[in-house]
């Protein structure tokens, strides 16, 4: 097999999803390494997490920056020090510019908790229930400037249940994202390896 790509994972958070994606990458065949955890947040749960599981980290706290350029390009300097091949953003909180979108341009994916390009931005599971739909999700895609908008490369779905809230929508989920996050990083990567998942959920593009 050809040289793992050197994956970053991008969090401001809890970053299970990341803790999904270094699981993943465990496995002798994965396509890719998660060679750096990196949080705009000091205090991110994902930095403990990543560390513990013999991950390197690096923080750029966005406070620290007069400017978005200056913060982006932070980041993008401990990203070249890493040698990094591909981002996969993980519940990152900030905004990108272009020219940050750019350099990461066909290269950097986002995991998004709604199938889009329904219910872009945040509070996707209240907005799902308020809506009605039956069916929810959730997206990974690559990132282009516009928010959410980029090409999907994957989707899981799942039937909302009756009476169903926020909180138990929102779980099933994220159970969801930590199998799809990893199999869409395989495929993108790999395609010749990748295999269906299987199970009541509806999983496209894998
Ligand atoms: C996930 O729901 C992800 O889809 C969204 O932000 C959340 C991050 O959760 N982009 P975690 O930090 O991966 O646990």
């Amino acid at each position: 097999m050809s040289r793992r790509k050197r994956v970053a994972a991008l969090i401001s958070g809890r970053g299970s999803n990341m803790a999904a994606l270094i699981e993943a990458a465990r496995a002798a065949d994965f396509p890719a390494e998660i060679a750096l955890v990196l949080s705009n947040r000091p205090g991110a749960g994902g930095l403990e997490t990543a560390a513990a599981a013999g991950v390197a980290t690096a923080v750029v706290d966005h406070r620290a920056y007069p400017d978005r350029e200056s913060f982006e390009r932070a980041m993008q300097a401990e990203l070249t020090r890493a040698a990094i091949d591909i981002v996969c953003l993980a519940g990152f909180m900030r905004l990108l510019s272009p020219w940050f979108v750019q350099c990461w341009e066909g290269r950097m994916l986002n995991i998004h908790p709604a199938l889009l390009p329904a219910f872009k931005g945040l509070h996707t599971h209240e907005r799902a229930l308020a809506a009605g739909v039956r069916i929810h999700g959730c997206t990974v895609h690559l990132v282009t400037p516009g928010m959410d908008e980029g090409p999907i490369l994957a989707q899981a779905a799942l039937a909302v249940a009756p009476g169903e809230n926020a909180e138990a929508l929102g779980a099933r989920v994220l159970a969801l994202e930590h199998r799809l996050y990893p199999a869409a990083l395989r495929r993108f990567i790999a395609p010749q390896t990748a295999q269906a998942l299987q199970g009541d959920p509806i999983f496209a593009g894998l």
